[in-house]
């Protein structure tokens, strides 16, 4: 199986980071948005965790139709059968349980034996199983978890009928070759593991979430938990538009890996995001900041302008940004500048006329940051003192 689940959490783990917590009302627009990006799966929240997410999974269950409605839930009867009861609606549902895996987090948080948590874990499976058949079962730390006993809790989960095992790199620990070898030996280690789907939850604590995450896929993974704009606790999680369109333009070196992503539809869902949190990504942010096609330098502009790929690896149209934007500023060249000129209706210019502008917009460029349609027609009107067609 070729195909890989994007399984978004920008309203769950993403909406768990300060700044970015939504309303009902929010979450459900934007659940909106991420059916018609095409997300496969939509974590909602936590039903559990609060009234409000109990409401928000329960009315994002009522209304998508073509995305695969999730709840968290941690191993715990109470809080699957919240999951349980807030999914209720939902044409397709699904329930993530989880229980950490890693010494650490058994030693100091849950306070429990490694046998504690098996049993646990295979309980809760099974136990929501009763909910629905689509369970999902997440080793919370399994980066840091001791191999054999990760190996032994996922072969456990799916006899007691997980159909997807995650593996969170749940502080952003991991390095890509490490956490590919990790997806590498959990398939040639866990006997009944093509019974299930591997999925991969990865964050960004080193910068690193996108890298791990395409690593795992490289090995075999076929699930990415990811959010837009790479929201989530701390640094974050894995940016869904930075996945999905790395394995869209590396096509070559990812082979026959696939998303159903409508990758049109990405720019708008990240403005979306913007919008509602009040939390803008920075211009520098690959496929969604603002610089993200933009040219300044005037060998790169005569580059883009003469052959668009001599720049650009993929086509700001193809995640749904109007057209790639030349900046003019004091980097930009004259064939740039003339080529705004044309754009801006102004084509029978001489190159006398072209040269002398020129040196005024570079003038002007030296003391203003960008240099605007606006400004360029003013010094058309300023030098010339005429119209042009
Ligand atoms: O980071 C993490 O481990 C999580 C789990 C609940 C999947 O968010
Ligand atoms: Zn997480």
């Amino acid at each position: 199986m070729n195909r890989l689940i994007i399984f978004d959490t920008t309203l769950r783990d993403g909406e768990q980071a300060p700044g970015f917590s939504m309303t009902v009302e929010e979450k459900v627009t934007m659940a909106k948005q991420l059916e018609k990006l095409g997300v496969d799966v939509i974590e909602a929240g936590f039903a559990a965790a609060s009234e409000g997410d109990f409401q928000a999974v329960n009315a994002i269950a009522e209304t998508i139709k073509d995305s695969t409605v999730c709840s968290l839930a941690r191993s715990l009867h109470s809080d699957i059968e919240k999951a349980g009861e807030a999914l209720a609606p939902a044409e397709r549902k699904r329930i993530h349980t989880f229980i950490a895996t890693s010494p650490i987090h058994m030693q100091y948080k849950l306070k429990m034996t490694p046998e504690q948590v098996l049993e646990r874990a295979v309980d809760a499976v099974k136990f929501a199983r009763n909910f629905t058949d689509d369970v999902e079962f997440s080793a919370e730390d399994a980066f840091r978890s001791e191999r054999d006993f990760l190996f032994k809790v996922f072969e456990a989960v799916i006899d007691a009928g997980a159909k997807t095992i995650n593996v969170p790199d749940t502080v952003g620990y991991a390095m890509p070759e490490e956490f590919g070898q990790l997806i590498e030996d959990i398939i040639n280690n866990v006997p009944n593991i093509d019974k299930a789907v591997i999925s991969v939850h990865c964050h960004n604590d080193l910068g690193l979430a996108v890298a791990n995450s395409l690593s795992a896929i490289k090995k075999g993974a076929r699930q990415a938990h990811v959010t837009i704009n790479g929201i989530g606790e701390r640094a974050g999680n894995a940016a869904l538009e930075e996945v999905v369109m790395s394995i869209k333009v590396r096509h070559d070196y990812f082979k026959d890996v696939y998303t159903e992503i409508n990758t049109k539809e990405i720019y708008k869902t990240s403005r979306l995001l913007c919008r509602i949190t009040g939390s803008f990504v920075q211009p520098n942010k690959a496929i969604v900041g603002d610089n993200a096609f933009a040219h300044e330098a005037g060998i790169h502009q005569h580059g883009v302008l003469a052959h668009r790929e001599t720049y650009e690896i993929m086509r700001a149209e193809d995640v749904g940004v109007p057209a790639s934007k030349i900046v003019l500023g004091k980097h930009s060249g004259r064939h740039a500048f003339k080529t705004r000129l044309e754009e801006l209706g102004y084509r029978n210019l001489s190159e006398e006329e072209v040269d002398k502008l020129f040196r005024k917009f570079k003038a002007l460029a030296d003391k203003k940051k960008e240099v605007f349609d606006e400004d360029i027609e003013a010094l058309i009107f300023d030098e010339l003192f005429r119209t042009y067609e």
